[in-house]
């Protein structure tokens, strides 16, 4: 049973524990998510004490209600706005069969990135005529994947791309192609793809030499153009913008507007809403875009971010003149924070009410100083085995969880109505070993015993 219950809005009135800031923090934290009479955060419903126990740590919780509410504002509000319409989950940002399938119910389409999604969506049940292949570099055997599997649509990036699909076409295919609208957008740098020196799609000119291309090709269906500026962009005047580029590409049936928008990471950052963020793109649609063309959004981290919650044990804590927690993850499952220096917040979770005390340094485990998930935490006095939970951690973190010192890929739970269900299980260590096989193999044991090498007589 939850004593403290958040609201879709920021709810900085609602009272907070004293020394807390619990109030401000459930605008952070998932929809679905409160505090329990014991002082723990639920999500969906259930404990996370009750998730850590089950399911160990570091563990990926996703509100499963807040998440598909999420997909309706986006997939209800660009339909209300702009009949002719298609909104495609960025799948990068979560690319999980649980989430594929979650999305293809929720009725948004989806944006494949490479050969491992377009698998992932497949097997996932996902309509290979929904899926929508992105990337700047997609080779012959990804391509003839897509084609095999009859993808609805791939977005072309550049003219060796079309080289490609000239070889490998035998029937009709739907195709976008990406340009640069030269929109700077205001993003850290890793997060911006629209400027005149981005890596993604082609300058308007080679554009348009491309466009010819196609259109003169019997077997490629060109129907519009796709840009994308960028990720975690807080200002809808951009999109607005970068609508307004994209129209001087030409006239077509098709525009899509890719992704970005950002998401409210902090108690002080504000983002725009869903629907101020289709306000401003619609509005500009209006204005200079054909009544006719439909319309096409791919958002990614604005759809699943928020839902998400990592839940970390605290293996130590240290007073070295500055306070060290340390969890049991760490840049393995969170690297966009080092990637991106962007801030997050933290609250020990199963101890939410009690006074924030201290100013923490929260690190994770890895072997590296920029392995800091949090500079400067508000929390209480933290003790081994308590719980820290992260908010706002259900895009890209997943998506760029790595091995490095042998770290495992953490578990997903979905949870819902007071139940929890795994989508994704924890990697394993046989899981690790598996890719060394090779190694294993007699032949190959034999040649790693060291070589003599009689020049190096003296050292050996
Ligand atoms: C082509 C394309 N579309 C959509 C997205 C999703 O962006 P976001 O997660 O910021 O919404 C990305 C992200 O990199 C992208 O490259």
């Amino acid at each position: 049973m939850s004593i403290i219950s958040p609201t879709a809005e920021p709810t900085i009135e609602q009272p907070s524990p004293e020394g807390t800031r619990l109030g401000e923090l459930w605008s952070i934290f998932p929809e679905e998510s409160g505090c329990d009479v014991d002082g723990s955060l639920t999500v969906g419903g259930v404990s996370v004490n009750e998730l850590a126990e089950q399911y160990g740590t570091p563990l990926h919780i996703i509100d499963e209600a807040g998440l598909r509410r999420q997909a309706r504002r986006f997939v209800d509000g660009l339909r209300e706005r702009w009949p002719n319409s298609d909104v495609l989950f960025a799948s990068k940002s979560l690319p999980i069969v649980g989430m594929y399938r979650l999305a293809q119910e929720e009725g948004l389409s989806i944006d494949v990135a490479g050969g491992g999604e377009l698998k992932l969506a497949l097997a996932a049940g996902v309509d290979p005529e929904r899926l929508h292949f992105h990337g700047n570099a997609k080779t012959d055997a990804e391509l003839q994947d897509a084609l095999d599997a009859g993808i609805g649509v791939i977005i072309v990036d550049n003219e060796h791309e079309l080289d490609r699909l000239e070889r490998l076409l035998t029937r009709p295919q739907r195709l976008l192609l990406r340009v640069i609208p030269g929109v700077d957008a205001v993003t850290h740098a890793s997060q911006a793809t629209g400027g005149d020196d981005s890596k993604f799609g082609l300058p308007m000119d080679q554009a348009l030499r491309a466009i010819e291309r196609m259109r003169a090709h019997p077997l490629m269906d060109f129907e519009g153009v796709h840009l994308h500026i960028g990720s975690q962009i807080l200002g809808t005047e951009q999109f607005a913008e970068a609508v307004e580029k994209l129209s001087t590409a030409g006239h077509f049936n098709t525009y899509d507007v890719g992704g970005g928008l950002g998401v409210k990471y902090t108690y002080s950052e504000q983002a725009p809403s869903v629907d101020e963020y289709l306000d401003a793109i619609v509005e500009a649609a209006k204005k200079h875009l054909p009544a006719d063309a439909k319309l096409m959004i791919e958002p990614g981290r604005s759809l699943v971010a928020r839902s998400g919650v990592t839940l970390y044990r605290v293996v130590t804590v240290k007073h070295t003149g500055r306070v060290f927690v340390a969890v049991d993850g760490g840049m393995a499952d969170q690297l966009d924070i080092a990637l991106t220096q962007q801030r997050y917040e933290a609250v020990l979770a199963n101890r939410l009410t009690e006074p924030w005390t201290e100013t923490v340094q929260l690190v994770g485990r890895q072997c590296e100083s920029g392995d800091l998930l949090v500079d400067g935490a508000p929390l209480p006095a933290a003790k081994p085995g308590d719980l820290v939970a992260m908010p706002v951690t259900g895009a890209y973190a997943y998506t760029m969880a790595n091995n490095y010192n042998g770290a495992l890929r953490p578990a997903i739970v979905f949870v819902a109505d007071g139940e929890a269900r795994l989508v994704a299980r924890r990697e394993s260590y046989d899981d690790l070993l598996t890719l060394h096989e090779p190694a294993f193999a007699a032949e190959l044991t034999h040649s790693f015993r060291p070589i003599h090498n009689p020049k190096l007589k003296d050292t050996q």
